[in-house]
């Protein structure tokens, strides 16, 4: 029996990619259970970014897939344990909405629940430039918890394609909710 739960939320923003390679890598790990949200703007973000059929890629690879309405779905509760949350990518919205205590779908609602219950939250925030009335939102989510990531490539691993790029943000996103057997993305300097 999987002994580790991950709730997996992709948020209309672009680098719906993200997403994916957080269930990719997880399905890899022996025993980690994915619980997915995809809101209505990332359906809409999928097809747009990785066309007509994506999304049964991304639901294919989660162990169970909540609508995003379903906000009495198990993760909406304290009581449903899990390893954390990852929203990959997040949207502007989603974070506004997380950081005023809105839980009016299954995201906002599984990451209010995250939040009080002390449990990792990761939002890769895929935005810029960022006005002042967002980061001050922001700064309020990383105090009450949350991991603020940027989606902003680690260059010095010297990625060589876009995917190796996502992939590795990915695996940064996941290495927060402490799951045996991740991989590690390791920094290798140059000769000076
Ligand atoms: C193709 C496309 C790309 C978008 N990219 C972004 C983005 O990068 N960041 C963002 O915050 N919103 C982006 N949006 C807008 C969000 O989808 C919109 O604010 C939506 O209400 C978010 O809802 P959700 O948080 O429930 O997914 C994009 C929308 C579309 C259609």
């Amino acid at each position: 029996m999987a002994s580790h739960r991950v709730v997996i939320a992709v948020t209309g923003a672009s680098g719906v990619l993200l997403g994916r390679h957080c269930l990719e890598i997880c399905s890899t790990l022996p025993s980690v259970e994915t619980h997915l949200v995809v809101t209505d703007a990332a359906k809409k973000v999928i097809v747009h970014e990785l066309g007509k059929g994506a999304l049964e890629e991304f639901t294919g690879l989660a162990t169970v897939c909540h609508p995003q309405e379903r906000v009495e779905a198990r993760i909406a509760s304290g009581s449903f344990d899990t390893a954390g949350m990852v929203i990959a990518p997040c949207s502007l919205h989603t974070a506004m909405a997380l950081s005023a205590g809105l839980g009016g779908n299954l995201v906002e609602r599984a990451g209010q629940v995250h939040l009080k219950e002390r449990r990792p939250l990761v939002l890769v925030l895929r935005e810029s430039p960022l006005a002042a009335h967002h980061l001050t939102h922001l700064a309020q989510l990383a105090g009450a918890g949350a991991v603020i990531m940027p989606a902003s490539p680690r260059f010095y691993l010297f990625p060589t394609s876009m995917d190796n790029m996502v992939k590795d943000m990915a695996l940064k996103a996941l290495s927060y909710l402490a799951l045996p057997g991740l991989p590690r993305a390791e920094y290798t300097p140059t000769e000076s």
